[in-house]
């Protein structure tokens, strides 16, 4: 079962789903992970109050980038209070494998980069 995560993993740091910018998000932000430097931006189109469109800019290693495409995925269509509802569990549930305390930085870098997004909008898009 493991190396069917693993797999996984690989697969969506060669082929990142949702990879690239969008013109005009009406969320979008950027962090980075304090151990390594490395960045991620989230961009989102809201509409209805649920995530339209979802795309991703990271530089940084395998874990930080398939947890990120597959982030991307776990949220499209959810609303906003749906994802606020997301824990680090979530992430870890996807990777579907231990990480350690280094790892976990990369692996949890999108979701505190999409809660940063989240949180902080004034107003949402109708
Ligand atoms: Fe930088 Fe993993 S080593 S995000």
């Amino acid at each position: 079962m493991d190396t069917l995560y693993r797999e996984e993993i690989l697969e969506h740091y060669k082929y990142p789903r949702n990879k690239g910018t969008l013109e005009k998000p009406d969320i979008t932000y950027k962090d980075f992970n304090p151990l390594c430097g490395d960045e991620c931006q989230i961009d989102l189109h809201v509409k209805d109050n649920r995530v339209d469109e979802v795309k991703f800019m990271a530089k940084g290693c395998a874990i930080s980038q398939a947890a990120t495409s597959m982030l991307t995925e776990m949220i499209e269509g959810k609303s906003l209070e749906e994802i606020k509802q997301l824990s680090k569990k979530d992430i870890l549930d996807v990777l579907g494998i231990e990480l350690g305390p280094v790892r976990l930085k990369c692996a949890l870098l999108c979701l505190k980069v999409l809660k940063g997004g989240i949180y902080g909008i004034k107003e949402w898009p109708t």
